[in-house]
């Protein structure tokens, strides 16, 4: 195939609607071009991360609606949008796949060009750090009548299923998938660069394990871990067997 043809063709003119919409033009010029990539691996790399830059640039601004909603007590609303930033949040970690089909060689070559640049330094992900703590605030102002109400009457012992839990449940979702993002981000990092490796910054990647002990919204967590106490207090710590005649495998440890 003739590749420098094709190639000025996927660069398009720039003057269509569609193109101009969409400012192809720019976008398109987003990338290096393809005589500069260091092996044709590097433009999956930049596109991967481009594109879960968007994905991120869309979740923030979801967030800020989310939370207009939330205060108007739009609940419909805010779920609905729950549910686009969750459908980012699975498109982020599925993506980060297509960098597994990358091998360790070509992933080395990209590296020596990265300088000691970081995810850390992500402004989208930086900014989907931040605000979980506003809307957790919104959350206990509009659902939890200003912290008058508990999660633990959400979840227990006032539970009827309603907007309060609703709501809830879709913060822990988002807390969720975002380790999720971060769980198969660490196999990435052990699939290209190995386990004990370092980062370009000189940190062990391990450190990375800190963040994915972080809960975005840990009363969310703890209700449930009160719960199981609360209820397990009704049967002991260690359960009776359902049949006390079946012979409990652990006896012949
Ligand atoms: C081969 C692919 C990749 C490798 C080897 C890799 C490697 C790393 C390493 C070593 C770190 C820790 C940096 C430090 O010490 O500051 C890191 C952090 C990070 N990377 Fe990647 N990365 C890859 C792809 C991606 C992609 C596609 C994204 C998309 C957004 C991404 C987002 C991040 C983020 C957000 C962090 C910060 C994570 C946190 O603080 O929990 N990475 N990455």
């Amino acid at each position: 195939m003739d590749r420098p043809t094709y190639q000025s063709m996927m660069r398009g003119n720039g003057q269509l609607d569609y193109e101009i919409y969409l400012n192809t033009e720019q976008l398109l010029a987003c990338q290096k071009e393809p005589d500069a990539l260091c092996n044709p691996d590097e433009l999956q790399f930049m596109i991967v991360h481009q594109i879960e830059e968007l994905w991120m640039k869309l979740m923030a601004n979801t967030l800020l609606d989310i939370d207009d909603e939330m205060r108007a007590r739009n609940t419909f609303k805010a779920l609905t949008l729950f549910r686009r930033v969750h459908i980012c949040q699975e498109m982020m970690s599925q993506q980060l796949s297509l960098l597994e089909t990358m091998s360790p060689k070509d992933y080395q070559e990209i590296r020596l060009l990265l300088g000691n640049g970081s995810g850390q330094e992500s402004p989208g992900f930086r900014v989907l750090l931040k605000m979980p703590k506003e809307l957790w605030a919104t959350y206990v102002d509009v659902y939890l009548d200003g912290g008058k109400r508990s999660v633990e009457h959400v979840y227990d012992s006032g539970y009827t299923h309603d907007d309060a839990y609703m709501i809830a449940e879709a913060l822990a979702e988002f807390d969720e998938l975002f380790q999720k993002f971060r769980h198969t981000h660490m196999q990435l990092i052990y699939r290209s660069i190995g386990v004990a490796a370092n980062s370009l910054k000189g940190r062990p990647v391990e450190i990375l394990r800190e963040g994915m002990k972080q809960k975005m919204f840990p009363e969310l967590w703890q209700v449930r871990a009160e719960m199981t106490d609360r209820w397990g207090g009704t049967y002991g710590h260690k359960r009776d067997k359902l049949s006390p005649s079946e012979t409990d495998d652990s006896d012949h440890a």
